[in-house]
């Protein structure tokens, strides 16, 4: 008997029967009925365009020796206690060993002799494309070093919400910069030889309510077409345009349908409309079916149960793998006729193709980790070799920590500081100190940095790495002052609610340094009353009362803030005796070296703060323009991005807010003036290509949608870009369930909820029943067949027509190859006016034509560079077509608006320095 009383209940809770199976979307609640998912079906085969043409045919080759059980052993996981967080099965008869899947984002996940890098945002903080691509780099060679196949990252959610748990990991909250750096990071993680995975596709935007395997409430994020198109998806597109391996698919719903079988999403967008070549798998038993993720483009099941402590946990041999949404039940859908087995050579072709793709065939090392123990042997078996795999990484750690290092504010040249000049120094704050249970411990027993102790170097849950060690400020601080000076007196207080021993070393102190910091990480788990997503926006442990604490008396009082995002500083920043601030982020283990850096201008590695901010720190929390949706009443909570394109600055921009710091924002000890504008457009084609239908003339027959006469192009179409809600640009009206591969054609036809103009429904090809094998099968492939008959009228108009898997347009890889010539280039020179070298980080901002309906401006490139004091340095910024491009909901296409663009050229998104404009 295979299905527990528990399994049980999860297979007969499954929520939702309807899509795929029964042709029509997953339903919406009352009130958000505009907000659903289309249906795109068949899932489209992998094509071998690009360079993926020899590992894509060697994959074939390779698949087509393989039985379906060893099929079903590649494409499904051996659960949670394998060697790494995510085993596939092996095909003993080939010697295929199996792949291994590795967290995180800043390192190798649970193994020893590894690095851990500075967070994702502090990377992002850099705005320097070397320095991302160095440490993706670094980090691929240390996950390929222990054996890792694929790297479980980089993530890429754009920080929606200021206190999202997990923004730490990803780049922040500006798509271009998230573009720039998740490229860049793919790029540095595959040129090692790992397969980088983005994650978590897509709206994953806050841990409560995120979904996962037993969760009885999941949101689902309601995102427009647009929305999409411009701000959540625009860094995965620009992952699968530097030829990403993998895609990692997210807990929660999105317009209503789960991630992993939001058909729209990943045969639609990633597959056909990005040409994805590589391999979808499932965030950690975030499937919730097994046939619906299979039909809507999955191709990997991790780690392979259905859900973490429901029925068994490890089966080494998936393809007889009852616990699980495939295993077994996918070998019983194949025959069944539920899945067809050429989705599952896809399936297989995919995951072998990017192996191949990686070179991972050849002299590929063994997994020499486990995640399970850091001891060597696991009952009797070696499992770790303890092999050493930093290398130098320490020195890039250090510089990446050093270059985020965001100075907010600098007055009375207080900073930086000469050990030469101090004669007694506060330092203050346990944010400065070491964690009294060790870099990686946790008092509770806690694992995976789940508590808040000692200084602050990365946020908690999967995204984290063992600490090396962690070289905490006080200690570096300590290390710099004596070997330039040892008789300079040096009070470190580590506790942070000793007010009254703070006041009085403040005020016996010439120089006081505070050490603050905000955690937070991924919601499983709880930290100090936070489910991983931040309760509020302030400093942890009273931070701002230590920060007073020591400014009401020391004259000097210089901030450090060690924190996972913004923070409100509003009841300290102005004190007259806070000096200087430097936001520094989770900068990894070289924490106080990098900080040492920063604030003293005698050490060996003085280094002159360029970080930028990627986000805005606002004055009031209320000042953002969305939230955390911490309770709801309801199972599946409605999240709708209602501020659509107006994310972080824009919406400060749009509605003329003030912030506290801006998107961008970041001093420098030195100052740089900037001349000389020029804005050349390139030669080449003018417009977007279109593959695509004609436009409909208006929305207006689309429920609840105004009418607009906005024009978006060139070829003057009046379709309001504001006016669609959904995901695609389709309405999903109840009529009209199954969109064809022809996104572009069904999305005009849609919008104007017309039925008979659907041009086709994947069904015919794709024979679908009963999803759920063995003894709960009954039940549930009943409902399906009473919901499948109930469907068939509704879908019999978009049938006729069907096409084929084949006449499915499928783009170049990241979509349409003219999007990423370049289309113009700003220049500009830049002077080092001031007395020391230093990096300027040159932004480049566009204003959009009014008729495009864009946020007043939006970030389009960035340059940082070096330049000596008194120097002069010429930079030069490419647009590409895509970065002058809006993307039309109707067309389905990005499309470059007609008319005059605002060019604005400084050193932040609004410090700028140099205004022009260009034409299109
Ligand atoms: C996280 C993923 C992670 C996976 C494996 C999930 O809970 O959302 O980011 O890669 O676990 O640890």
């Amino acid at each position: 008997m295979w299905a527990t009383p528990a399994l049980l209940a999860v297979l007969l809770s499954v929520p939702a029967l309807g899509d795929i199976v029964t042709g029509i979307p997953d339903a919406a609640p009352p009130g958000f009925e505009e907000w659903t998912s289309p249906i795109v079906i068949p899932s489209p085969n992998v094509t071998g365009q690009g360079n993926w043409a020899s590992a894509v045919s060697r994959a074939r080759t390779f698949v087509a020796q393989l039985t379906l059980p060893e099929k079903i052993n590649v494409t499904t996981g051996i659960d949670v206690l394998g060697r790494c967080v995510g085993n596939t099965g092996t095909i003993p008869r080939l010697g295929w060993k199996g792949l291994c899947l590795e967290d995180s984002p800043l390192g190798v996940r649970f193994a020893d002799f590894v690095s851990a890098f500075p967070a994702g945002i502090n990377a992002a903080a850099t705005w320097d494309r070397g320095l991302i691509q160095a440490r993706g780099q670094a980090m691929g060679a240390e996950h390929k070093g222990k054996g890792v196949n694929f790297a479980l990252g980089p993530m890429t959610n754009l920080g929606r919400v200021a206190a999202g748990g997990r923004n730490w990991e990803g780049f922040g909250a500006d798509p271009f910069l998230s573009g720039v750096a998740t490229a860049a990071s793919v790029e540095g993680y595959q040129s090692a030889g790992v397969i980088a995975t983005v994650k978590h596709f897509i709206g994953n935007e806050q841990e409560h309510f995120r979904g996962g395997s037993e969760p009885s409430t999941v949101e689902s994020s309601n995102i427009d077409d647009r929305t999409l198109h411009e701000l959540y998806l625009w860094p995965f597109a620009e992952a699968v345009k530097a030829g990403v391996g993998a895609v990692m698919c997210s807990y929660n719903y999105i317009n209503q349908t789960q991630a992993c079988q939001n058909s729209k999403l990943i045969n639609g967008v990633l597959k056909e409309e990005l040409g994805f070549q590589g391999l979808v798998m499932s965030d950690w038993a975030a499937m919730i079916n097994g046939v619906q993720p299979a039909l809507a483009g999955v191709d990997l099941d991790m780690p392979g149960f259905v859900g973490y402590g429901i029925g068994d946990q490890n089966e080494p041999n998936p393809s007889v793998a009852q616990n699980s949404w495939w295993g077994a039940q996918l070998i019983e859908s194949v025959n069944n006729g539920s899945v067809p087995e050429s989705r599952v050579d896809d399936m297989v072709t995919r995951i072998f193709a990017t192996w191949y793709m990686l070179g991972q065939d050849k002299n590929y090392p063994d997994v020499s980790f486990s995640q399970l123990t850091q001891e060597t042997f696991l009952n009797g078996e070696l499992v770790n070799e303890h092999i050493n795999v930093q290398a130098d990484h320490f020195k890039l750690i250090r510089e990446i920590g050093a270059a985020s290092a965001i100075l907010l504010k600098n007055t009375k040249k207080a900073l930086p500081l000469s050990a030469k000049k101090l004669k007694r120094i506060g330092i203050f704050g346990s944010d400065a100190g070491a964690n009294p249970d060790g870099p990686n411990g946790c008092a509770n027993g806690g694992a995976d940095r789940g508590c808040s102790q000692g200084t602050l170097a990365m946020g908690w849950g999967s995204g984290t790495a063992q600490f090396p060690y962690l070289i905490d400020p006080l200690s570096a601080i300590s290390t710099h002052i004596q070997s330039i000076d040892p008789t300079v007196l040096i009070d470190g207080i580590t506790s942070d609610f000793n007010l009254a021993a703070v006041r009085t070393s403040a005020s016996l102190a010439d120089t006081c340094l505070v050490f603050v910091n905000a955690d937070s990480g991924e919601g499983y788990i709880t930290v100090d009353g936070n489910a991983g997503d931040r309760n509020n926006l302030t400093l942890w442990h009273g931070g701002e009362n230590l920060i007073l604490a020591a400014a009401d008396n020391c004259a000097n009082t210089i901030v450090v803030q060690h924190v996972v995002g913004p923070v409100l500083v509003e009841s300290w920043i102005d004190h007259p005796n806070v000096t200087a601030v430097v936001h520094a982020g989770i900068p990894g283990q070289e924490s106080g070296n990098a900080i040492v850096d920063v604030l003293f201008s005698d050490g060996s590695q003085a280094t002159n703060p360029s970080g930028r901010l990627p986000y805005t720190i606002a004055k009031l929390r209320t000042d953002y323009p969305a939230d955390v949706l911490y309770t709801t009443s309801v199972k599946v909570p409605q999240i709708t991005y209602s501020e659509e394109l107006n994310i972080d600055y824009r919406h400060f921009d749009a509605q003329g807010i003030e912030p506290r710091f801006e998107f961008g924002f970041g001093l420098s000890y030195t100052t740089f003036s900037y001349s000389g504008l020029g804005i050349a457009k390139s030669g080449g084609r003018r417009r977007a290509v279109s593959t695509i239908a004609p436009l409909p003339t208006s929305f207006s027959n689309v429920p609840g949608r105004p009418a607009s006469s906005a024009s978006l192009g060139p070829a003057g179409s009046s379709a309001s870009v504001a006016s669609t809600k959904t995901a695609s640009a389709s309405s999903a009206a109840a009529s009209s369930p199954v969109v064809s591969h022809s996104a572009s054609v069904v999305s005009a036809s849609a919008s104007h909820g017309s039925a008979s103009s659907f041009s086709a429904s994947g069904s015919a090809s794709t024979p679908v029943s009963g999803s759920v094998s063995g003894s709960v099968s009954a039940s549930v492939s009943a409902s399906v067949s009473a919901s499948a008959s109930a469907s068939a009228s509704a879908t019999a108009n978009t049938t006729a027509s069907a096409p084929s898997a084949l006449s499915s347009p499928i783009n170049p890889i990241g979509g349409p190859s003219e999007l990423f010539d370049q289309i113009a280039t700003i220049s500009f020179t830049v002077h080092n006016s001031g007395g020391v070298a230093g990096n300027e980080v040159s932004q480049v901002y566009l204003g959009f034509p009014a008729s495009a309906n864009e946020p007043p401006k939006v970030l389009r490139g960035f340059a940082r560079t070096m330049i000596r004091a008194g120097a002069s340095a010429h930079v030069s910024v490419p647009l590409r077509r895509k970065d002058v491009s809006v993307w039309d909901v109707v067309k389905q296409e990005w499309v470059v608006p007609e008319g005059t663009f605002g060019v604005f050229v400084g050193s932040s998104s609004r410090d700028v320095r140099l205004t022009g404009s260009l034409e299109f």
